[in-house]
């Protein structure tokens, strides 16, 4: 049993007797994002994890996320604290089907959501995130025919957003499909001075209400940055934790879902990582992730293209 052991203390023990970072995603627990070396959006944390000179990397975010530590670092060991730890987008594209939908659509080029498993990546040509798609797209001529997965939402905000007609795989993340316009309109009509910073993961019946979209590090920029008193934020409320620490003296209300409040809107899966499990995980080195080595060197070279146009 674990009850009695300084969890804070063991993993900071561990880290160093391990030579591991601790990296975390925003939509982790305030305490996981407390201890970590590291916090950040889906392409910062690629960015560290390929960097990195320590041995071990303890990755706290969903497996697609530790995948990539590990696709870009495979000589380093990369734990997850929860391996069931997934995500809907990946959920939503089964690598046989988007196979298929490549080889129905010889013309296009795959631009592919790094919300994806190792086998879509690898099936892919460029990798993007929230933060780097819309520099990346602007390095690609207008008349490049494009399938993009898999993530509707997202890829129809850039389909607008840049005026492209790219060809969208129908996948949806459960947590930003979550939130109420209704609702959200309400809550807008309370605090009619408070701007509205949204993830493109968001519907656009969302993202039309929204003054500000971006990833989530392009976010928490936006909150810390605006001038307003009270910030809607219309992404994965764990974020919120990062805002009150730099603001203390600003208010930020995570957007509502149909029941009213952003209780509907916290991931479920990014909240399978506990401290218990991350202690574990640095003390046994396990669960650990694996790809196999034809479907990473694959995969790489489609990321490799993301942080090389990202730059
Ligand atoms: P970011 O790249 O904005 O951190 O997005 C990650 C994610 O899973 C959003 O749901
Ligand atoms: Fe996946 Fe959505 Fe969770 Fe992000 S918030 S990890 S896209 S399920």
């Amino acid at each position: 049993s674990l009850k009695g052991v300084d969890l804070r203390a063991e993993i900071d023990r561990l880290r160093k007797e391990r030579n591991a970072v601790i990296l975390a995603h925003y939509y982790q627990a305030p305490e996981i994002q407390d201890l970590a070396d590291f916090v950040g959006d889906s392409l910062d944390l690629s960015r560290k994890a390929a960097e990195t000179d320590a041995d071990v990397i303890a990755f706290c975010g969903v497996r697609f996320m530790a995948e990539v530590a590990k696709i870009l670092s495979p000589e380093k060991i990369v734990v997850l604290p929860d391996l069931d730890a997934g995500c809907s987008l990946e959920d939503s594209c089964p690598p046989e089907q988007f196979a298929a939908f490549r080889a129905a659509h010889p013309d296009h080029i795959a631009l592919t959501y790094i919300n994806c498993s190792a086998a879509v990546k690898a099936h892919s040509d460029i990798i993007v995130t929230s933060s780097s798609a819309e520099k990346i797209l602007s390095q690609l001529p207008m008349d490049q025919k494009i399938i993009f997965a898999p993530d509707k939402n997202l890829g129809g905000y850039f389909n607008r957003k840049t005026g492209r007609d790219m060809l969208l795989w129908p996948g949806a993340c459960i947590v930003h499909e979550a939130f109420s316009e209704t609702e959200l309109l309400k809550l807008k009509a309370l605090h009619p001075e408070a701007p509205v910073a949204a993830h493109p993961e968001c519907p656009a019946y969302i993202l039309d209400h929204a003054d500000q979209v971006g990833s989530t590090r392009a976010i928490l920029d936006f909150a810390l940055a605006s001038p307003a008193e009270t910030i809607i934020v219309a992404t994965e409320p764990h974020i919120i934790h990062q805002m009150e620490k730099a603001a203390p003296h600003k208010r930020f209300i995570g957007a509502p879902g149909a029941d009213g409040n952003c209780n509907c809107n916290m991931c479920p899966y990014m909240a399978l990582n506990t401290m218990e499990k991350l202690y574990i995980a640095l003390r046994d080195l396990a669960p650990q992730i694996e790809v196999d080595e034809p479907t990473r060197v694959k995969a790489k070279t489609a990321l490799d293209r993301m942080l090389a146009m990202a730059s």
